[in-house]
């Protein structure tokens, strides 16, 4: 872990860059082989893969960080595990051993090590796993083989020059059907989610706010978010429904909401002609950790939570308590750190 890179840790965006090495699994014949770091970052393919045709894919993102005494840390890898095998699962695509999972990040990670950005530089090592069908074929079906590959980019804070609120519209788009792949993170709800997206940025709005699919009156997801509201009577409230992304960061905000900040927690139905229950509200998801809420535009009518420039203090709370269990300053629940060595 002695080399070292020369990348201006403080100017990371959120850009792909290529680093040293990938790891790459291939199964055929029922089972996985025993995969490997390879330098190469493309991939070749049938040009028959389902991957391709039928968006037979998904994926996952989680990150490495690095703490105050230098040591580098996965957070909570075994949820993204669990994830990306519910994922693969509804697409019909061969789980990863949670053990093989853990493994390979780990690999990468210490293959990596120089791409892990300093303490106190906000960046981090994203990972990006996914599992794609390939191979020759033709029909609507499974793959006959598949991928399973991770790589890394060192990415710089989200909130470079330290968290802003930012503003959001409701869409009249959907971006997955009551029943369909909505809590599964697979490529296709990603393809669709681009329009609705660009129509909330040309309109001056940081993303879309999807409704529920079947009665478009409730929230259900921020962008490639989760939403959380805080309401007056300090409850942690986060929007129940079958058709969001379960986000890790969602679940690990709840528990810090209820066992580091003391407060009540909800996951319920979160009425979006009722926004005035909540004193503040923000995203999460593993890029931002939070994104607070400035406010909503919804059919006209524009609802600010607690200021369109200045972050609530529950918010800064939940972010700081996080972001130090990310870090490693604030003592982490147990199982949540995996070290890497
Ligand atoms: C649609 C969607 N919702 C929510 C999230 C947040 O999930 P997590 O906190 O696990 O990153 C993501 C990002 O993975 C996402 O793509």
């Amino acid at each position: 872990m002695s080399k070292t890179v020369d990348i201006d840790w403080g100017k990371l965006g959120f850009s792909y860059m290529k680093v040293g090495l990938r790891y790459i699994s291939k199964w055929s014949n029922g089972s996985w082989d025993e995969g490997k770091l390879v330098e190469d970052n493309t991939l070749a393919i049938s040009e028959a893969s389902t991957a391709l045709h039928y968006g037979q894919q998904c994926f996952e993102g989680m990150k490495a960080y690095r703490t105050k005494e230098g040591k580098i840390q996965l957070f909570r890898p075994d949820r993204n595990a669990a994830r990306l095998n519910d994922s693969c699962r509804r697409v019909l695509m061969p789980e990863i051993p949670e053990e093989k999972f853990i493994d390979a990040c780990i690999q990468l990670v210490k293959a990596n090590a120089e791409y892990v950005p300093p303490y106190g530089s906000g960046a981090t090592l994203y990972l990006r796993p996914f599992v794609i069908g390939v191979g020759d074929n033709l029909g609507v079906r499974p793959a006959p083989e598949f991928i399973f590959s991770i790589f890394a980019v060192p990415v710089g804070p989200y909130f470079k020059g330290g968290m802003v609120p930012v503003n959001f519209i409701t869409s009249d788009f959907d971006r997955a059907a009551p029943y369909g792949t909505g809590a599964a993170k697979v490529g296709g709800n990603y393809a669709g989610s681009l329009m609705p997206h660009k129509v909330a940025v040309d309109k001056g709005f940081a993303d879309c706010i999807y409704l529920d699919p079947a009665t478009h009156t409730k929230i259900e997801e921020v962008g490639a978010a989760n939403f959380f509201g805080i309401t007056k009577d300090n409850k942690f409230v986060t929007p129940k429904s079958p058709s969001i992304l379960p986000s890790i960061t969602k679940y690990s905000l709840l528990h810090v909401a209820k066992e580091y900040l003391g407060l009540e927690v909800e996951e319920r139905d979160v009425l979006v002609d009722n926004l005035d229950e909540f004193k503040e509200a923000g995203a999460c998801g593993t890029a931002a950790v939070i994104t607070p809420i400035g406010g909503i535009e919804h059919k006209g009518k524009f609802h600010v939570f607690h200021s369109e420039t200045e972050v609530g203090p529950v918010t800064k709370k939940l972010y700081e308590t996080l972001c130090g269990i990310q870090f490693g300053d604030v003592e982490a629940p147990e199982g949540w750190i995996v070290e890497v060595k």
